[in-house]
């Protein structure tokens, strides 16, 4: 992991991770998320050097009815998963999302395959299963931070 830097990053320099890993084979539009241009919203992605690796976003959404932030794209290159970096990057959201708001709830659309994934960085369940069309099942997952 050393060489790995997560941080905040624009739109431009994550979007064909984003793509690549979360929309494959599907037009550039479906890559393109509700909030990506909104002013508070917040892009991370960890770099190799100059190559993008992951990339994840956080949107101001309600949860519930109430104020909240909603993760998506949460992504990492094939090459370089199961090493440390999605949860580098995860944990680098958390405290941006964190330092940005009094709000504290963060939720998300987990697919099935990465439910271990968020469990371990301390989200719980909050849906049945519920499938997403032309990705597959999810589940709603949140986190009070
Ligand atoms: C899911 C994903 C973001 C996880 O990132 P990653 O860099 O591979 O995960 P990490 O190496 O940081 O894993 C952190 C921990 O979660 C575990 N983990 C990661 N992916 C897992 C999975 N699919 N199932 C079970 N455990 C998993 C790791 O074993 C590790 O556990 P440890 O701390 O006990 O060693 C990444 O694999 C990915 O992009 N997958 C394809 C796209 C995807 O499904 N994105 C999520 C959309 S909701």
């Amino acid at each position: 992991m050393d060489g790995v830097i997560a941080r905040r990053a624009t739109l431009d320099e994550i979007f064909q991770v984003r793509w690549d890993v979360l929309r494959a084979g599907c037009p550039v539009e479906a890559a393109r998320f509700p909030g990506d241009d909104a002013p508070e919203t917040i892009l991370v992605g960890a770099f190799v050097g100059e190559r993008n690796v992951s990339c994840a976003t956080a949107t101001r959404a309600q949860w519930e009815g109430r104020p909240a932030w909603q993760l998506g794209g949460m992504g990492v290159v094939a090459d370089w998963q199961k090493r440390g970096v999605g949860q580098r990057v995860l944990a680098t959201l958390e405290d941006l999302v964190r330092r940005a708001s009094d709000v504290r709830q963060i939720w998300c659309n987990a697919r099935e395959e990465a439910v271990a994934f968020y469990e371990k960085q301390g989200w719980v369940l909050a849906s049945e299963r519920f499938q997403v069309e032309g990705v597959g099942p999810h589940f709603k997952m949140t986190k009070t931070l």
